[in-house]
């Protein structure tokens, strides 16, 4: 387990990418913290590293999932599927398929508020969880499921 302390939001973006070298095989990130913790700027680290514009990642929550294609054709770059399940009540097995195909097709997967499926996400994958521990201060916890 690793846990980082963020002083930022430009921090947090930085400590995205530094958790992507850190675990290269990973391709499923789970996030987990309260609403404005900064899942969503924690995805746009990941999204930047991939040579996708960050303006366009923005919190799913009212489509439950975003797709994104790194731009300018770099197609041997892997695509974003972003997703939110705030608003799910039940755990839906066709957005499940969803995940477990863009990550068969070697797509990178980060889902906000994944508590609702935790258990039933394919491993491996990070388990990541923010936490604010004061003004723009956030802990940043990882857990490495195999
Ligand atoms: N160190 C920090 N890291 C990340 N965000 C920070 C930090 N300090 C302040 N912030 C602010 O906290 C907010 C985080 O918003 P964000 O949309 O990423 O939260 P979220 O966890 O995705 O929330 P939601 O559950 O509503 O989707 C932003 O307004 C950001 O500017
Ligand atoms: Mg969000």
């Amino acid at each position: 387990m690793h846990t980082f302390i963020s002083r930022n939001p430009t921090q947090t973006k930085k400590l995205a990418k530094k958790i992507r070298d850190l675990y290269p095989n990973h391709n499923l990130f789970l996030l987990s913290g309260d609403l404005g913790s900064g899942k969503t700027v924690f995805a746009k680290g990941i999204g930047e590293m991939m040579g996708i514009n960050s303006r366009n990642i923005k919190s799913p929550t009212y489509t439950l999932v975003h797709e994104h294609k790194p731009v300018a054709k770099r197609t041997a770059l892997p695509k974003l599927l972003h997703a939110d399940f705030y608003r799910l009540t039940v755990k839906d097995d066709l957005l499940m398929e969803s995940v477990n195909l863009w990550l068969s097709e070697k797509g990178i997967v980060i889902v906000e508020w994944p508590e609702i499926a935790l258990s039933d996400f394919q491993k491996p994958h990070l388990h990541i969880t923010i936490e604010e521990t004061g003004e723009n201060v956030r802990q940043i916890k990882i857990i490495e499921r195999l």
